[in-house]
């Protein structure tokens, strides 16, 4: 597939927020970095009732907004050309029908390449699907590539229907299951960090590391998306994905070869060990929570349940913080603790290894009162960055130590979020599936996080808050085992 480029990227969903906060920047700066093909046109799919030159000025008025300094109106125009505008609903044969006419425009009968990406909510997929096999559309006719974000399904049965419902019309390798942390440099780094440099890789294990915390902490709320997002909630939205997949980069083992399936079946490995919770044992792993109102800065923030969208008496977590158990050699009794939320106080995307502490505090009666141990810091947000806090001796009289910081970040300039979406996009465009997920990866994902889940369906008549713009709960931090144990909130 790789040779032969698409001629069609179709954007399922090209008003929505998934398409203006990261598709479109990202393809746009695809297009200023001159990677996409002279051929290679785009069709922008929604509901509202536009000609192409609406859709032009919103698509201006959006890269406008997400790009600020970085756009340009050449590009601009360059890029604009390649849109043609189909308008309709997702369950209206007729828009597909209109959908196929513009994809047969440029020449008699359709390309036998095109991409459809479903950037639209999940329920939605399966409809989706069935109206493109029934215009034609699938396996039968062309390569043609389709590209699913997550969540990929609301729980482990769903996922199976859902992964059905794409093999009856597309094959394995015709279907891009999406997760952008994939795309993010910190994720591709770890595993250079690990497997380059046999520094690290004889202490990263159980003899040497205490914990591994895993944090992805955003300031927003959930903004426009309650209509998705208050069915989903904050287990379904990053935990099950984005921070498993974290997970996964962290505890695997070396592949044998650096090839995607080689990769995938290590982390699918880590999946399957991790330890099943039993349900009676859910409310000591797991804890959710709600935003209330409450301020940054000065500013009022709105509590979850004000949000436009959201059911009155909603109980939809927006935190959830859970710990993790890995049952094989290199890991046993080693927790990883994974954290996210909205309106959370910060921005701030951290994968925090602690190790144990040294077996004797020689330091302690020479006048160190307390030892921190050392901590890898791997950060994604504010900023890509690689720290190491070690001990040193304070220079002068006494034996004090003070923690001194092996800055190993292989760059400054703070990283965007958009630079997941391109590599990706790219690498859909091109026909790579590497940095996508496999089938099994999203199944034993859920069966992880079923138990919990299930659980908490039980019990929807309540949820602890925490005011908007705080770190989250304070209860978050019963997860942890010990008294010196705790929540890293900076890097
Ligand atoms: C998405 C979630 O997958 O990731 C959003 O659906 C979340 O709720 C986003 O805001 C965070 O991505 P990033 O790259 O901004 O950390």
């Amino acid at each position: 597939m790789a040779d032969i480029g698409p001629c069609y990227f179709v954007i399922f969903g090209a008003t929505g927020n998934l398409a203006r906060r990261k598709l479109l920047p990202a393809l746009y700066q695809l297009e200023a970095a001159d990677q996409l093909h002279a051929d290679l046109r785009f069709i922008a799919f929604a509901r509202r009732d536009w000609q192409a030159q609406a859709w032009r000025e919103h698509l201006g008025a959006v890269l406008r907004e997400q790009l600020a300094a970085d756009f340009r109106d050449e590009i601009f125009a360059r890029f604009a050309d390649r849109f043609d505008f189909v308008q309709g609903d997702l369950r209206e044969p007729e828009a597909y029908r209109r959908l196929m006419d513009e994809l047969s425009k440029p020449r008699p009968g359709v390309c036998e390449n095109i991409v459809f990406y479903l950037a639209i909510a999940p329920a939605e997929f399966p409809e989706v699907i069935e109206q493109l096999s029934r215009i034609g559309i699938s396996r039968a006719h062309g390569r043609h590539r389709i590209v699913v974000e997550k969540p990929f399904g609301q729980d482990i049965e769903s996922a199976r229907a859902l992964n059905a419902g794409l093999h009856r019309h597309f094959d394995e390798d015709q279907i891009f299951r999406i997760d952008h942390y994939l795309g993010k440099e910190t994720v591709q780094n770890l595993l250079v960090f690990r497997f380059a440099n046999t520094l690290i890789e004889p202490i990263w294990n159980r003899n040497y590391i205490d914990h591994v915390q895993i944090t992805l902490a955003e300031p927003e709320g959930v903004g426009s998306r309650a209509g998705y997002y208050d069915g989903a909630g904050a287990l379904r939205d990053m935990l099950q994905n984005h921070l498993m997949q974290l997970l996964t980069f962290v505890a695997m083992e070396p592949p044998a070869i650096l090839d995607a399936d080689a990769l995938r079946d290590e982390k699918v490995k880590v999946l399957r060990s991790i330890r099943p919770i039993p349900p009676d044992a859910v409310d000591s792993h797991a804890y959710r929570a709600q935003y209330a109102s409450g301020q940054v800065g000065g500013k009022a923030l709105a509590a979850y349940l004000a949000e436009p969208g959201v059911a009155a008496r909603s109980t939809t977590e927006t935190f959830v913080a859970a710990k993790f158990y890995i049952d094989n050699w290199r890991w046993r009794s080693v927790p990883f603790f994974l954290r996210t939320g909205k309106r959370l106080a910060e921005s701030y995307a951290l994968i925090a290894i602690r190790f144990r502490h040294p077996p004797q505090l020689l330091f302690h009666e020479a006048g160190a009162a307390h030892i921190d141990p050392n901590w890898i810091l791997l950060s994604m947000q504010p900023m890509e960055c690689m720290h190491i806090d070690l001990h040193a001796k304070e220079p002068g009289l006494g034996m004090n130590t003070r923690i001194v910081r092996l800055n190993a970040s292989y760059r400054q300039a703070p990283s965007t979020t958009m630079e997941a979406y391109k590599t990706l996009l790219l690498d859909v465009i091109e026909g790579d599936r590497s940095l996508f997920l496999r089938f099994d990866e999203v199944e034993w994902a859920w069966r992880v996080v079923d138990p919990i889940l299930r659980h908490w369906s039980r019990s929807r008549d309540y949820i602890a808050t925490y005011p908007a713009g705080s770190w989250g709960p304070r209860e978050a931090a019963r997860l942890f085992e010990r008294d010196d144990q705790y929540w890293r909130n900076e890097i």
